[in-house]
């Protein structure tokens, strides 16, 4: 019971301007509070970190409660220091307290587990991470005894900088390790003498140094790691180098990204080598793609199970959808969920599938809804065919056998079965089941009355 970790996440996050709580804004397509408790739980087991919630606080719980960390209400918000202080009947039994901030999202478990252990090493009360980034906006100062000293003086808010002391360039990241009984000894000595009133957890590093303890400093390898985002700006900044992060990880894996800087691609996402993504592309969520893919400009994969060879073309909108090896998808064609396309099938422009098994080698070139259906191999599917799926009340369900062909404008009015080998005449309404390797016809008869175009005319 050495370490505990508080993550503080219970502030409104005034300067978003947003209805939803600032931690459950979203960076690499995740939110604040699940990078920041994700980085957590690598360091300590989840029943030993807690997180500070207040405002909304049933809906940030709801989102990081599966992963089985605790919470401690802060039902008014009166600073860092008074969220820390709420968690002094829950935290002080371990021997050790690291604090980290709900919106600084990219720490990772690594400087964790370095502040931890140089806290240790050092013997310290309390060990602030600090960092020298170019834009110094919105961060407190921290304020070393000496530039030869790790040994801090003070940490100075922004309003209350002097001159003088805005000419440090060394900033307070949010982030701290604390040694509990210094920090609970004389967190009461807080006060709201400040310019937000606030009790201010930034203080404890004046108060721990006058009451003789030791204050140190340790600064971040990488400045971008302590990003703070208080603004949508800031939050859009951090996203950028996250994706980038994540497309530069794919480029080592053997991907090929063209203008990395115009995808967006969440961190869960998988690719395998020799697979090229084309610019403005989108890989959202859980999505996994195999090798020697292509996946052309303007896709959007969400939770998407692309096998390998598979070629998507422009604009293809694909989400919790299954494509097998040799695929080749579009332009403009649209996955929705549970459609499962097999392998060297062809699903072409303005096809929407919803639901469905479409089998391997099968062909749906153009402008065709195919939904609720189970499409065996080798069909051809013509232009324009559509599954009538929906009554008006439930949804009922297609099936066509191997080899089937249905010609061009076919309406498929479910529930109906094309039997194996069947062959579907073009513009036909099917209602019936129709047996393996019949000829369906479902249309009115062409009748050609002769020369009346000219009699027509005469009549006028
Ligand atoms: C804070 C630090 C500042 C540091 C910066 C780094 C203070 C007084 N200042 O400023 O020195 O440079 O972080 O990003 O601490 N929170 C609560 N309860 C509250 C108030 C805040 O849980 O009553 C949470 C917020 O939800 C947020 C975190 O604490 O996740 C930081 O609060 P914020 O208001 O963003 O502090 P900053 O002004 O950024
Ligand atoms: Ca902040």
């Amino acid at each position: 019971m050495q370490f505990a970790i508080v993550i503080m996440a219970a502030g409104k996050g005034t300067r978003l301007k947003s209805k939803r709580p600032k931690v459950l804004h979203e960076v690499g397509g995740k939110s604040l509070i699940r990078q920041v408790v994700d980085a957590a739980a690598q360091i300590v087991p989840p029943e030993d970190v807690y997180v500070i919630v207040g405002h909304q606080a049933g809906m940030v719980q709801d989102a990081v409660a599966a992963q089985g960390v605790q919470f401690i209400e802060q039902t008014e918000q009166r600073g860092t220091g008074h969220a820390i202080q709420q968690a002094r009947t829950a935290v002080q039994g371990y021997e050790n307290v690291i604090v980290l901030s709900g919106d600084v999202p990219l720490i990772r478990p690594e400087t964790i587990r370095q502040i931890r252990d140089f806290h240790l090493e050092r013997k310290a009360a309390m060990t602030i991470l600090t960092a020298a980034p170019e834009n110094l906006q919105g961060y407190g100062r921290v304020i070393r005894k000496s530039s030869s000293s790790d040994e801090v003086r003070e940490i100075v808010e922004p309003k209350a900088l002097t001159p003088e002391g805005a000419k440090a360039r060394e900033i307070n990241s949010g982030i701290y390790a604390f040694s509990s009984k210094p920090l609970f000894a004389h967190i009461d000595s807080l006060g709201t003498e400040n310019a937000h009133g606030e009790y201010y957890l930034t203080d404890m590093a004046a108060i721990l140094q006058a009451a003789g303890e030791r204050v140190l400093a340790l600064e971040a390898e990488d400045a971008n790691e302590v990003l703070g985002a208080n603004t949508i700006a800031e939050m859009m900044a951090i996203d950028g180098k996250l994706r980038l992060m994540t497309a530069r990880r794919l480029m080592a894996e053997g991907v090929t990204i063209f203008r990395p800087e115009t995808t967006v691609i969440d961190a869960g996402v998988t690719v395998g080598p020799d697979t090229v993504i084309e610019p403005f592309v989108q890989l959202l969520g859980e999505t996994t793609i195999g090798q020697e893919c292509r996946i052309r400009s303007y896709s959007v994969l969400e939770h998407a199970t692309v096998g390998n060879r598979v070629v998507i073309r422009q604009g293809c909108v694909i989400t919790q959808s299954q494509i097998d090896d040799g695929a080749t998808l579009g332009p403009y064609a649209h996955l929705r969920p549970e459609s499962r396309i097999g392998e060297g099938a062809h699903v072409g422009n303005f096809v929407e599938t919803k639901k469905i098994l479409f089998g391997k080698g099968s062909k749906a070139g153009h402008l065709t809804y195919l939904g609720d259906a189970e499409i065996g191999a080798g069909v051809n599917v013509g232009a324009g065919v559509i599954t009538c799926n929906y009554d008006g009340v439930s949804k009922r369900k297609t099936v066509i056998g191997d080899q089937v062909f249905v010609g061009s404008d076919s309406t498929l009015v479910a529930p109906v079965t094309l039997g194996e080998g069947s062959y579907i005449a073009a513009g036909s309404c099917i209602t019936e089941d129709v047996p393996e390797g019949a000829l369906a016809l479902g249309r009115a008869r062409q009748t050609i009355k002769e020369g009346w175009v000219a009699e027509r005319k005469k009549k006028k």
